[in-house]
């Protein structure tokens, strides 16, 4: 028997939402099924690959190894709470000037990661970008494009 649905309420890129979800639901299904924001993209589903990042009360979580009900209250910005309307957030422009993508699974996870990143160390050096990068998996990129980006944006978060 299925266990009854539960409702979740949490901020989402400034707006609060609520879903009703089944008390398994993680995040990740949560905001593309129950919340339509579909930019969060669901790879490995066991916390591998990184492509489900989502940024939780200030903190890069992988949606796939959370459950929504853990979320109850939270305030979370996914891919499309970076961008302003049609204009590109700063980081997004810089991985379009870069040619850091290609088929773009990824690189929800990669842009959330680095703002994530780069907000909190906005001078970050390189072996650090590299080194948080290295949770998020790039099948086609190579990752030097999305690590020359990440360094061309960093002057657009410093205060
Ligand atoms: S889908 Fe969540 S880490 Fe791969
Ligand atoms: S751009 Fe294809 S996996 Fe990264």
């Amino acid at each position: 028997m299925r266990p009854d649905p539960i409702t979740v309420s949490f901020t989402v890129n400034g707006t609060t939402l609520s879903a009703d979800v089944e008390p398994r639901c993680n995040l990740a299904d949560c905001l593309r099924d129950g919340m339509r924001l579909t930019g969060t993209h669901v790879g490995c589903e066991h916390g591998v690959c990184g492509a489900c990042t989502v940024i939780v009360d200030g903190e890069p979580v992988r949606a796939c190894l959370m459950l929504a009900a853990q979320a109850e209250g939270a305030t979370i910005t996914t891919i499309e709470g970076l961008a302003d309307g049609a204009d590109l957030s700063p980081l997004q422009a810089a991985f379009r000037r870069h040619h850091a993508l290609q088929c773009g699974f990824c690189t929800p996870g990669m842009l959330t990661t680095a703002h994530a990143l780069l907000t909190r160390e906005p001078d970050a050096s390189e072996e650090r970008i590299r080194d948080v990068l290295s949770g998020n998996i790039c099948r086609c990129t190579g990752y030097v494009p999305i690590i020359e980006a990440v360094l061309d944006a960093r002057a657009s978060y410093a205060k």
